[in-house]
């Protein structure tokens, strides 16, 4: 009899599996901010990394491994084959190239295709009944490629969209009034990355709303100049690259949170990267973000939200440029 025999008397089969296992496929920065965020927030206790470079996957799995006892025991588990993601109820893509200095989302579009040509089909071989939330950009147009790879619902592939543009926003807002992000009220739709819009007409603070006190919040005739804020958005991403090479901690717990109104069939509204013909009028065959329902089912519904001439007009503008982009696409 071995220590351990003599430690424990087995009392029946250990049970496998857990109900809230989550894959992440990519360990570069957004990747382990992802894992790190899901983690240190207690949304999952079993998370499992995949990527291609053998020896940096066992090494960042070994380095969160050895924080386990922080993080409530969560299992950590990671490897190159796929049968290690078996039964995964949510499977985040984050692999792929970034934009380098100057280059936009758009720029990477044949390259991460490529990508999740391989990555998509063994997800859904090993975990038919998972929900993809995809983030390597352009995450839209990818989202419409692992949605077309993958022949799972449409509700059950996601991208995540303008939920990071959105904090962004709610976030500099919130800088401008001296109120928290979460009490500022406002979305960013369409495409994440140049041609996202902002829904000014609704940005309110405890239900009153901006435009209620200047008509011309967002417009260009504005003399306080709030449309500046969505320049900023936009250029976010382009600034932090600039400035540290790579853009993570943010994308990391915007994933977060969108994994846990999945995992806890929370019905949050988050704004992501959906299905949208037949939304708003739109006609083209895209995926772009919409505010909608989060639960464990995926997405359950799109919020219809009321928008001005302005804002359809560069929504469908967004939709026609990414049915353009989808078209020139080899897959
Ligand atoms: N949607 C968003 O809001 C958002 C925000 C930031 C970054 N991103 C995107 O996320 C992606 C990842 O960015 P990053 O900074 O983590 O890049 P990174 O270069 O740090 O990491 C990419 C990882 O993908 C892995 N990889 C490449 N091909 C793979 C394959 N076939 N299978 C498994 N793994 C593979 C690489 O080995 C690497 O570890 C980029 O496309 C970036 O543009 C999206």
């Amino acid at each position: 009899m071995d220590t351990k025999e003599a430690l424990l008397s087995q009392i029946s089969e250990p049970a496998h599996g857990s109900s809230n296992k989550v894959t992440v496929v990519g360990v570069g920065q957004v990747g382990m901010a992802a894992a790190f965020s899901i983690l240190s927030q207690g949304v999952s206790s079993d998370v499992v990394l995949v990527d291609v470079v053998a020896d940096k996957l066992k090494g960042e799995m070994m380095d969160l491994q050895h924080g386990a006892l922080f993080l409530k025991n969560a299992r950590i588990t990671a490897d190159t084959d796929y049968a290690v993601t078996a039964g995964s109820k949510l499977c985040v893509i984050t692999a792929g190239v970034r934009q380098k200095e100057g280059e936009s989302r758009l720029d990477l579009v044949q390259r991460n295709t490529d990508v999740l040509k391989h990555i998509v089909p063994k997800l859904v071989q090993y975990s038919p009944d998972t929900i993809l939330l995809v983030v390597s950009n352009p995450v839209d147009i990818l989202t419409y490629v692992a949605w077309k790879l993958s022949g799972l619902p449409k509700n059950r592939v996601i991208g995540s969209g303008t939920n990071l543009d959105t904090s962004r926003f709610r976030f500099l807002i919130s800088q401008k009034l001296g109120v928290a992000p979460s009490s500022v009220h406002g979305w960013i739709i369409g495409e994440h990355g140049d041609s996202s819009v902002a829904i000014w007409s609704g940005v309110n603070v405890a239900g009153v709303r901006l435009r209620e006190l200047n008509p011309a919040v967002g417009t260009e005739n504005d003399p306080e100049n709030w449309k500046d804020i969505h320049k900023q958005v936009v250029n976010s991403a382009y600034d932090v690259i600039k400035l540290k090479g790579y853009t993570s901690w943010a994308i990391g717990l915007s994933v977060a949170s969108l994994a846990s109104s999945i995992l806890r069939n929370s019905n949050n509204v988050h704004a992501v990267s959906t299905y949208v013909k037949g939304l708003h009028g739109l006609e083209h065959d895209v995926f772009l973000s919409v505010p909608a329902v989060l639960g464990a089912g995926g997405i359950s519904h799109a919020v219809s939200q009321p928008l001005s001439d302005d804002e359809r007009e560069n929504l469908h503008k967004a939709a026609t440029l990414m049915a353009e982009v989808q078209k020139g696409l080899k897959f």
